[in-house]
């Protein structure tokens, strides 16, 4: 019964601190307070953080700019394939045009946009060479009739591309500065020799030739190169403006 009484009493004693500890927590801000407080001092942090993140990027920045600045001249390898990148960059086929130019680019000289046209010029010269003998070939493997009229066509037409880029090849000879007549010279050389590619194409499509295939996968090299030089030519003008230079 005492025990009973005792607990009773005892829970009684319990019972108004239970109700301080209440009253405690009614002081203490309402859970709206509270959560306002909580992202009042989140925010406050993200803003520091993104503050600080801000002010090392500038620094790091700055810092870049200012070690790239104060980097010795490039050296000459680097220099002329920038070069070259420049001037392939206006041609269709521009990653074609960078390898083969600097394939042939001995001794990574070339840094003048006209050195490297020439070098363009060069690549067209040896892949219409190459296979400017196509077509005679041909001829002696075809019993078609119809087939070795267009073929002889060819044969004359890829003669005739060959002596159009060597006289691009001969105007070229010695020269180190381009005039505005003499760039107008090779287009028409290049783009007559490209022509005579493409009507030898044409010709034997029309005849239905079984060659057809062949001579257009063997010609398309040589298509390329001379698109890229004509290109080239082509913007000439803004080619040499980027490398402080001028058409004469
Ligand atoms: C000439 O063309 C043939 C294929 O038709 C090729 O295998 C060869 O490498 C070419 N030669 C040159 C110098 O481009
Ligand atoms: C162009 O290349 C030819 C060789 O293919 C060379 O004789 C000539 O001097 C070169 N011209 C220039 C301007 O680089």
């Amino acid at each position: 019964m005492e025990e009973s009484v005792n607990f009773v009493k005892g829970y009684g004693k319990i019972d108004p601190s239970d109700d301080d500890t209440t009253a405690v927590h009614r002081q203490s801000p309402s859970p709206n307070r509270r959560k306002t407080l909580t992202i009042a001092v989140t925010v406050t942090l993200l803003l520091f953080a993104i503050i600080i993140a801000v002010t090392i990027a500038a620094a790091t920045t700055a810092h870049h700019q200012h070690t790239k600045q104060s980097q010795p001249s490039q050296s000459p390898s680097l220099k002329s394939s920038e070069s070259i990148k420049t001037v392939c960059a206006v041609t269709q086929h521009p990653d074609t045009c960078f390898t083969d130019v600097v394939s042939v680019n001995s001794g990574n000289k070339a840094v003048d946009p006209v050195v490297i046209f020439n070098l363009t010029l060069q690549l067209a010269v040896t892949e219409l060479t190459n296979v400017s003998s196509l077509p005679k070939t041909l001829i002696s493997n075809s019993n078609d009739l119809r087939t070795g009229s267009a073929l002889r066509d060819c044969a004359n037409l890829f003669d005739d591309a060959v002596s159009q880029l060597s006289r691009s090849v001969e105007s070229m000879r010695g020269e180190s500065v381009l005039t505005v007549e003499k760039v107008g010279d090779l287009k028409t050389w290049i783009s007559a020799a490209m022509t005579d590619q493409e009507t030898c194409v044409d010709g034997l499509e029309e005849m239905g030739s079984t060659a057809v295939d062949e001579v257009k996968m063997k010609v398309q090299r040589s298509s390329v190169c001379m698109s890229n030089s004509l290109a080239i030519l082509g913007h000439m003008d803004e080619i040499l403006e980027k490398f402080g230079m001028h058409l004469h």
